[in-house]
């Protein structure tokens, strides 16, 4: 037989009985479950007890007058670990209710005087239910949304616009349970509109490749299809950058839809934090290259320093056999390394006298404002940690902080000795430029105690190669 819609509903919710009269529970039984209910039956009230702690009901309907224990007894025990569960107690008559102070006491919905008839329960359960439902929508809402607020601070950390789409997607997808998605991205660059597709499972069908407009048309008009959550993303203007669609099994709950607003709209806004970001990256990003510049161009002695010290960095973390994203951040640590001297005064940076011990701790400090000069925007913050350390020393001896051997990050080891190294060969105010040859005997000198002993094996072994590293380094216009 067909289940009706009431019966639907019901089945959603669980109901206990317990009487020690079997004929009672069994009547119950049968009335509930041709109702829609799915019903249990208890005649044991200690029984009764576990199968609710290790159970899940919704409604318990109980008679008041049982052995060994009382209706009111079970509900005492009941309580003191499910506060949730309504009841209903069942007396046989009216004078052998219990007293309305125990009914509160208890938070029992209310009882109900057996008879032959049960419409009167079932309007007391149909209450019950109103209620559950109304509490299963609030629980729904309380859960979406720490769901939301879970995720939210992964979205909004991401830094990088590319990355952005594909974490969006996933999280979405994770937090709603369903398997296919599609997320198309178009991003005004510099020049047109970077467009980027991200698809989880097997996407959304026929989405792939369709214009923003387009897809926006097509879901609206497909309102039949409502196994599918689809939704814009906006910039701060309005303008459309973005359409995120969820295929799902089912069609999706009334929570599922509400989230998966929510979660676009605050996805809208991370899509326009992190472009904003990437333009305020770009921006300062473009203002270091110009203090480094200043700052190679302060000294006549040091100009193209930096750009040979991101070189031998890059070479020496390769022949290491670092992966190529670590190659790359030594390389730009390397670039970076003395921004920090911007703001030493020209008279201690580029004098012609020899230095107090006072102005060469100011000297000393220039590590420290590379950091802080790097570490105001996200896009450097792993390089500044390299250049706070590329003047320490593995026998501590160095600075700012005097720390030793592994406590240096590999990275700062490594520019730590291409930068030694481009200061030997390099004539400077006190000292003649060093030969090659000269050089290596210096590594080989200081290995161990101002360089990493193996890092420094293999650079002299980069180095062997001269020919055509100053071939590669044409370019640098000292050498
Ligand atoms: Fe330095």
């Amino acid at each position: 037989m067909r289940k009706n819609k009431r019966d639907f509903i019901n089945s959603a919710f669980t109901i206990l009985t317990l009487d020690d009269d079997p004929i009672m529970t069994a009547t119950l039984q049968s009335y509930f479950q041709i109702a829609g209910y799915h019903i249990d039956v208890e005649n044991d009230p200690y029984n009764a007890i576990e199968k609710v702690r290790n159970g899940h009901y919704d409604i318990l309907l109980l008679d008041y007058l049982m052995n060994p224990i009382c209706g009111d007894q079970v509900v005492e025990e009941i309580r003191k670990f499910d506060r949730d569960i309504f009841i209903i107690l069942l007396t046989g008559h009216k004078s052998l209710a219990p007293p309305i102070k125990t009914i509160r006491e208890l938070d029992i919905q209310g009882y109900y005087e057996k008879s032959d008839r049960f419409d009167q329960l079932e309007l007391l359960v149909e209450s019950c239910v109103k209620s559950i439902r109304q509490l299963r929508t609030i629980k729904g809402y309380q859960d979406s949304t720490a769901a939301l607020i879970e995720a939210m601070p992964q979205i909004y950390s991401l830094e990088n616009i590319n990355r952005v789409g594909e974490n969006i997607l996933n999280k979405i997808i994770e937090l709603l349970n369903c398997k296919n998605g599609f997320l198309k991205l178009n991003f005004p660059k510099d020049e047109g509109v970077e467009i980027q597709e991200f698809i989880v499972g097997e996407g959304i069908e026929g989405a792939k490749g369709m214009s923003l407009n387009a897809l926006r048309e097509r879901f609206s008009a497909e309102n039949e299809n409502e196994k599918i959550l689809h939704a814009c993303l906006h910039d701060e203007r309005a303008n459309a950058v973005g359409f995120m669609a969820l295929g799902f099994e089912h069609a999706p709950t009334i929570f599922q839809s509400q989230l998966f607003q929510l979660f676009a709209r605050q996805c809208s806004s991370a899509l326009n934090n992190s472009q904003l970001l990437s333009r305020i990256n770009k921006s300062y990003y473009e203002m270091i290259q110009v203090i480094r510049q200043m700052v190679d161009a302060k000294d006549i002695y040091t100009r193209g320093h930096s750009d040979r010290v991101a070189y031998f960095s890059y070479r020496l973390a390769n022949a290491l056999k670092k992966e190529e994203t670590f190659c790359e951040r030594v390389r730009m640590a390397g670039l970076f390394h003395d921004v920090g001297k911007i703001a030493i005064p020209d008279e201690i940076l580029i004098s012609d006298r020899k230095l107090t011990n006072e102005e060469f701790n100011i000297i000393k400090m220039h590590p420290l404002k590379s950091n802080s000069i790097l570490s105001v925007v996200s896009y450097f913050k792993e390089i500044a940690p390299i250049v706070l350390q590329h003047h320490e020393r593995i026998d501590g001896l160095g600075y700012p902080y005097g720390i030793k051997g592994e406590d240096i990050c590999e990275e700062a080891r490594i520019v730590a000795i291409a930068d030694a190294f481009d200061a030997m060969i390099s004539t400077r105010r006190y000292s003649r430029a060093l030969t090659i040859a000269e050089a290596v005997e210096q590594l080989k000198t200081y290995r161990g105690t101002q360089f990493d002993a193996q890092m420094a094996e293999v650079f002299i072994e980069v180095i062997k190669d001269w020919d055509n590293l100053t071939a590669e380094l044409e370019l640098c216009d000292k050498l």
